[in-house]
């Protein structure tokens, strides 16, 4: 297969884009979170090609993406008014709800599940791929299982070049890290995904929210969880990852002391010129976390190289995208987190 590139500002893109997604072909969609790997979310045989071009399993439900919030209604049943509290807070932008959903939603799109997640992503060429083929888009981030997520056409190209009928190139992600999850269909709202929106963000209009334990620490593949992606290992590249936290200072003197020939550093701007000889790679200024987020993931495909050793990284404090950004890294070191101060 032929895989097409299709520049978003191309008159002819949404209408080519839409015509693949209605005859139950894949796209690949810019968002401003990652990437995704789209297909009509309503049709079970285009969604099962998304699990194969993936290597998805089969129990890791999908986002439906929708192109305005009147739509959610068609999909889902039981919307609380916090939904649309939050819809109205955050959408179109990097949140995902977790509904009830409809049956006429295929439960192959939803992993078995009776909930689906949606979401209305913020960016022009995708809302109008969805309104042109007039179905919801399921579209999980489109790297292959595993690796870290998608944020340029490149990287979508490098993992499914021939394998899939188009890539709609958007250019890179504004965020960089997929979209905050919140499940809306328990006692109370649960944060299953940092992302795009901070916890704090969604505490002020929800007024309550439980962080599930998904978020804060590894999990045992064989566990019933909420969010059955967060089980699996992710955003790993090839080589070990260990987080070295603590101060500039302290962390460099650690990882001075133990950095091996065929090891890198994974740290911020501001941070290179303490790493000379380490072969340091920057993923964006501490003191521009947004920058951070943009950043992460091209550096840690960069870093998906099996000649690397080990992977020092040094991970961003604090709220908002921050917390997102520490989630990820935290999950690409499997919980790896070195403090110089205690194991020095
Ligand atoms: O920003 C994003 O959300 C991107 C872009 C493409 O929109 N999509 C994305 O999809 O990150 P994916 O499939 O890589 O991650 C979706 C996560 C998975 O961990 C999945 O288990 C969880 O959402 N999820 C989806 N539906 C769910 C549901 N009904 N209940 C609980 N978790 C769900
Ligand atoms: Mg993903």
């Amino acid at each position: 297969m032929n895989t097409l590139l299709l520049p978003a500002a191309h008159p002819d893109t949404v209408k080519t884009a839409a015509e693949i997604i209605q005859n139950g072909g894949l796209v690949a969609i810019p968002t401003e979170t990652v990437y995704g790997l789209g297909a009509n979310g309503l049709d079970e045989n285009a969604v099962a090609k998304i699990f194969e071009a993936k290597g998805r399993p089969q129990d890791n439900p999908l986002i439906l993406h929708v192109s305005e919030l009147a739509q959610i209604q068609k999909f889902c049943h039981h919307i609380p008014m916090a939904a649309y509290a939050l819809a109205q807070a955050f959408w179109p932008g990097p949140l995902t709800m977790v509904l009830p959903a409809r049956l006429n939603v295929p439960r192959r799109t939803t992993g078995g599940l009776s909930t689906v997640g949606v979401r209305c992503p913020d960016c022009d060429v995708t809302r109008e791929i969805i309104r042109a083929s007039g179905v919801p888009i399921a579209a999980p981030s489109a790297n292959i299982s595993g690796k870290p997520s998608t944020t340029t056409a490149a990287h979508v190209l490098h993992d499914h070049d021939g394998r899939i009928a188009a890539v709609v190139d958007g250019g890179p992600c504004r965020v960089g890290v997929e979209s905050t999850i919140v499940d809306l269909t328990g006692e109370r709202p649960r944060l299953l995904r940092p992302g795009g929106i901070g916890p704090e963000e969604l505490l002020a209009v929800l007024g309550d929210l439980v962080i599930d334990r998904a978020v804060t620490a590894q999990i045992d593949k064989d566990a019933v969880v909420r969010a059955p992606g967060m089980k699996y290992q992710h955003y790993a590249p090839q080589s070990e990852v260990v987080i070295v936290s603590g101060s500039r200072e302290k962390a460099a003197q650690y990882i001075h002391a133990h950095f091996q020939p065929g090891d890198r550093v994974l740290c911020f701007e501001e941070e290179l010129p303490l790493y000379e000889g380490c072969d340091p790679l920057s993923y964006g200024q501490e003191a521009h976390v947004e920058t951070l987020s943009a950043g992460l993931f091209s550096a840690l495909r960069e870093l998906d190289d099996p000649a690397i050793h080990k992977v020092y990284a040094r991970c961003p404090v604090g709220g908002g995208v921050a917390y997102a950004v520490q989630n990820r890294l935290k999950k690409a070191a499997a919980f790896r987190i070195i403090d110089p101060e205690v194991d020095a």
